[in-house]
């Protein structure tokens, strides 16, 4: 189902085969019913995260470090949670606006420098992408962009260990052989596994040693992740250090592919679709006419762009951020799920892809990519859209960081499409795809003009 990246169609096929409850595995089960849903996701379900996610969390100081994203106990969960949740409200998101701005500045000059030229947008997307992030994070660009290549390996790191975590996360024995096997001095010498987070961590422990050698006095300007992480910290005195840690390291790994890999998405689409670009492109204009944009597109005058909101969902149902199914465990006194009794201990899971395909909630076209479906529905089929949609994930466990993702794609893509007319310039028909755990695209190749008036 996973090996050969294209685990999405996989998906969607067994369950176009074999019904809405498919066991693809000794024990597990694939469920294609939106009704189960909120059984399984839903605030207060006793579902818990599988093994699975455990491959995912790094290591720091020599123990595995779990993760809001990764921890499966959820008093653990809850724990950390409580203390930034108010950081990603979207109250907050004004506070982190500049640093969307100064790195969509950057991405713009270098486009201006790159027109007529083939630009791979796959790429350009991610770098961009990864500095929005670190300078949200911790004020921090990595500087992707002004060197033009993947610094420090960083993100070809992800890529390596999410390859690793595509193939062993589906052998619940090899999870905790291969926790043992990094805990172990001699492997971690042989440097046989991929040090995926190591970077993430460094720079996480760096950015905090420089805030305290510069002092908070000398900060109070900063409104980046960190430094209202600090100033909580000021106030409770219930942070630790490896906390934080954990914390800027998880932005940074669950922040930057996903925006990515939604950008792509959303500007694949616009270019492919000229109906779509048509639209976009008078809706974005006829608001810059109407004085209605400020220099840097702001987040509040994005929300005003329907159209453009509705782009992004599309795209996004379309290619979620993540390919494979959520997985869950059946708590221990089983469950009834579409009709079977599931014993405690099954593990139960959702897939974005196969959902978002469902013909009952998005349409008989719901394989097209049709922006304007979420602005004729009516308001009964709106809210079963929006309540399946479940590109960030659903119910207690949802992304917490959407509101960061939607705030950089909205303001980024109408500043890109006010200054340049892009167009489609690869060899190829369409992107490539493979998905490991994210679901990423490449071979997005373009060419930027410059529009009049720019
Ligand atoms: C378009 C961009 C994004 C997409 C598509 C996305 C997708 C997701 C999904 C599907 C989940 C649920 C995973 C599950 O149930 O197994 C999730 C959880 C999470 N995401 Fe995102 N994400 C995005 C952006 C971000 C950003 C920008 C951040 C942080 C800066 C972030 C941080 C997290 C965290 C911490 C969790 C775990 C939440 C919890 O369990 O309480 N995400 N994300």
């Amino acid at each position: 189902m996973v090996y050969d990246g294209k685990c999405p169609t996989n998906y969607q096929k067994v369950h176009e085969k074999y019904g809405p409850i498919v066991r693809v595995g000794p024990n597990e089960v694939s469920v294609a019913d939106p009704n189960m849903i909120p059984v399984i996701y839903g605030i207060g379900s006793k579902f818990t995260k599988t093994p699975f996610y455990a491959t995912m969390a790094p290591v720091y100081q020599g123990e595995p470090m779990d993760s809001m994203f990764t921890a499966r106990n959820p008093a653990y969960h809850k724990f950390l949670k409580g203390s930034v949740s108010q950081i990603f409200s979207m109250t907050n998101m004004k506070n982190f606006e500049v640093y969307v701005d100064e790195c969509s500045q950057i991405f713009i000059d270098s486009m201006l420098k790159l027109e007529g030229e083939l630009v791979d947008f796959s790429e350009w997307l991610q770098w961009y992408a990864f500095d929005v992030i670190g300078s949200i994070t911790f004020q921090r660009r990595f500087g992707f962009m002004e060197e033009k290549r993947d610094v420090d390996n960083m993100i070809g790191k992800i890529d390596i260990g999410l390859q690793y975590v595509k193939i062993l996360g589906q052998f619940p024995f090899l999870i905790s052989f291969l926790q043992k096997a990094m805990m172990s001095k001699p492997i971690q010498r042989l440097n046989l596994l991929p040090d995926t987070m190591d970077q993430f961590i460094k720079v996480s422990v760096k950015s905090q040693l420089a805030f305290t050698l510069t002092g908070v006095m000398k900060d109070l300007q900063r409104t980046d992740f960190l430094a209202q992480l600090r100033e909580k910290e000021k106030r409770s005195g219930t942070i630790s250090h490896r906390d934080m840690v954990n914390h800027l390291s998880n932005n940074l790994l669950a922040g930057s592919d996903t925006t990515a890999i939604s950008l792509r998405a959303m500007l694949y689409y616009i270019v492919k679709n000229p109906q779509v670009y048509h639209k976009i492109q008078r809706e974005i204009d006829e608001a810059d006419k109407r004085k209605q944009l400020s220099k840097c597109v702001s987040y509040d005058e994005c929300l005003k762009l329907p159209y453009l909101q509705a782009t992004m969902k599309e795209a996004m149902r379309l290619h979620p951020g993540v390919g494979f199914p959520l997985e869950r465990f059946v708590p221990p006194g089983g469950a009834e799920i579409c009709g079977h009794r599931l014993p405690g201990g099954t593990n139960v899971s959702i897939s974005a892809p196969v959902i978002h395909h469902n013909k009952d909630i998005y349409g008989e076209d719901a394989d097209s990519f049709r922006p304007e479906r979420w602005l004729e529905a009516s308001p009964e089929a709106l809210k079963a859209m929006d309540r399946y949609f479940l590109a960030f994930g659903y119910g207690a466990r949802t992304c917490i960081g959407k509101n960061i993702s939607i705030m950089e794609m909205g303001k980024f893509v109408p500043q890109l499409l006010r200054h340049f007319k892009i167009t489609w310039a690869s060899p190829f028909p369409e992107w490539h795809t493979n998905a490991a755990w994210f679901w990423k695209q490449s071979g997005l190749l373009v060419r930027l003009e410059r529009r009049p008036n720019t």
